[in-house]
């Protein structure tokens, strides 16, 4: 049992059947100041039930709740105030650390049940933009922190590979590409020749014509637009690829919306039989009026299939393959809309799984205040971002530590590690303006800064060289110094289950930023390697403090140097 729990308890006992444990739990709180105890149980919600002032209650709970295992349990006003025994919870604590090492915060919530992410997601012959970056960097973290509460994930990097597009590239190709260009810079010439063709048909409609008709052969299966489509998409996953890798992030299907060319019949079958379907203009749709939405456009009047039948078709097969305890679907919030839509078609089809469909949206992120469009050029190209980190990483090892072994391996972990950190240190759903100074800033609230105190935290005890006497009577942790970093690391299951809960890593990301902040603190007033009666408690925390900024880190998709 941590310290909250052994509250909850402690109350549950005094109170019996008046209130369910479940309840004590959403009621128990932080006080904001530690002169007010650890924990504060409010007696208001008891007030109503008994009729009676809250003090007098907070004093009649005070007189028979079991004071041991606590410094004292106190009333205050209307509140019951917990001051937890130091010494016991800093041995308890640091024991199940040292002892769970890399499963401290492990949790069976979810009894194996699978989860598909859908995640990353960009489409063939684009740059990856950074709303895919963000897509890839949350469904990464959200994937490592539902499987360390039991869940499986399923990262499933559902292409963009299907679309009208791809007619409007063929026509660009063909009439100022080449194979030449094409392997030189595979996605920068695809790209070149995508904006030269909206360019181009602002003045000249035709283009546009021909576009549709290429796109109708390459839906028909004529050769030669498949072999070009099949050549786009190999370069272009190449390319994907390249950043992934530099990522540190894999998936465990890529099937994108191509893999469901022929998975949609059935599904606009089982549209038209259970009479949910609707001519609109020469198009069929799903009337979603009641549910205050707009049309669902399931079938476009050239009898081409849209964006949400795809994505019918692909929901589908992944509750028949997974039989999922939850759907995920990482895509920004533009698209909102989008996901309402999809759901409420899946539930009026009678698939009552929908509901354990979630989207799980983000916010924008524009330059200059800008959105950016891949179409109009306003870009920022993800392979010159981390170039970019990696070389300010490589300069900064280069000054403060010119020894280090590796060093072209740090200068990689640290660099990557402060882009992706930056993306998830704030609320997923924040939009922000793209600043690359502030992207590769190592300083303040940032990956790096979290790296190099575990790298601090691993280099004092290379020093102390003795192992860490798990004994619990050799933990004993007095110094009050210690305690606001004790706090954090009895915290770290908490903080899972909500990032869990919330789908935002970024509980995980802060917590980590306060933990570093608190040992930085810790370690700035207090001599550790001095050797007294505390030397190996201390090492004890110091190897904690460690251990849980790692998985932190870890949950987050972020490496953590040994030395930087
Ligand atoms: N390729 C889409 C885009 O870039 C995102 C796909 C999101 N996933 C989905 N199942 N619709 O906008």
């Amino acid at each position: 049992m941590n310290a909250k729990e052994n509250v909850i308890a402690s109350l549950a006992a005094a109170l019996g059947t008046e209130l369910p444990a479940a309840q004590i739990a959403e009621l128990l709180e932080v006080p904001k100041s530690s002169t007010l105890g650890d924990y504060a149980f409010p007696t208001f919600s008891l007030a109503k039930i008994r009729r009676q002032a809250p003090p007098l209650i907070a004093q009649s709970l005070v007189d028979v709740i079991d004071q041991t295992g606590y410094e004292k349990v106190v009333a205050t006003g209307a509140y019951v105030n917990f001051f937890l025994d130091k010494s016991t919870f800093a041995q308890d604590i640091l024991a199940t650390i040292l002892t769970e090492g890399q499963h401290y915060g492990d949790s069976d919530l979810g009894a194996g049940g699978n989860v598909p992410i859908d995640m990353s997601s960009p489409n063939i012959a684009k740059p990856m933009s950074m709303g895919h970056l963000r897509s890839t960097v949350i469904g990464n973290s959200l994937a490592k922190i539902y499987s360390k509460i039991g869940y499986h994930p399923y990262k499933i990097n559902y292409l963009g590979d299907w679309g009208t597009q791809f007619g409007k590239l063929i026509v660009a190709y063909h009439k100022w590409g080449s194979e030449a260009e094409i392997k030189a810079d595979p996605i920068g010439n695809l790209l070149k020749y995508y904006v030269r063709f909206h360019k181009e048909a602002e003045t000249d409609p035709k283009l546009d014509d021909e576009g549709r008709l290429w796109f109708k052969k390459l839906e028909d299966g004529d050769p030669e637009a498949t072999h070009l489509w099949e050549w786009f998409r190999g370069l272009s996953l190449a390319e994907f690829n390249k950043i992934y890798q530099r990522l540190g992030v894999e998936f465990d299907s890529d099937n994108g919306e191509a893999y469901y060319n022929d998975k949609m019949d059935p599904v606009v079958q089982e549209l038209t039989d259970k009479h949910l379907l609707q001519a609109s203009q020469g198009a069929q749709i799903v009337d979603l009026t009641d549910e205050g939405l707009t049309p669902a456009l399931i079938k476009r009047s050239d009898g081409a299939t849209l964006y949400i039948t795809r994505d019918l078709a692909a929901a589908i097969d992944r509750y028949h393959k997974f039989h999922f305890a939850k759907s995920l679907y990482v895509v920004g919030s533009e698209q909102t809309e989008h996901f309402k839509q999809l759901k409420a078609v899946l539930e009026k089809m009678g698939h009552t799984w929908a509901q354990d469909i979630v989207h799980v949206p983000f916010g924008l992120i524009t330059k200059d205040g800008k959105k950016l469009s891949t179409r109009k050029g306003n870009v920022v190209l993800l392979d010159q971002v981390l170039d970019e980190a990696v070389d300010l990483a490589k300069a900064q090892i280069a000054s403060k530590n010119p020894d280090l072994k590796n060093a072209d391996q740090v200068a990689h972990q640290v660099g990557v590690g402060a882009v992706i950190f930056h993306d998830l240190k704030n609320d997923r759903l924040d939009s922000f303006d793209f600043s690359l100074q502030e992207v590769v800033r190592f300083e303040g609230e940032t990956g790096p800064y979290v790296q190099y105190t575990n790298a601090r935290a691993q280099s004092i005890l290379r020093k102390a060289a003795t192992n860490v006497d798990l004994t619990t009577d050799k933990l004993v942790l007095t110094d009050p110094k210690a305690w606001d970093v004790l706090k954090y690391l009895a915290d770290f299951p908490n903080m899972i289950t909500r990032a869990a809960t919330e789908y935002e890593p970024s509980v995980i990301a802060k917590f980590a930023l306060r933990l570093a902040k608190a040992f930085n603190k810790y370690y700035a007033n207090s001599k550790i390697l001095v050797a007294d009666d505390e030397l190996n408690a201390r090492l004890a925390l110091v190897s904690a403090v460690s251990q849980v900024l790692q998985a932190a880190l870890d949950l987050l998709g972020v490496q953590a140097p040994a030395e930087m």
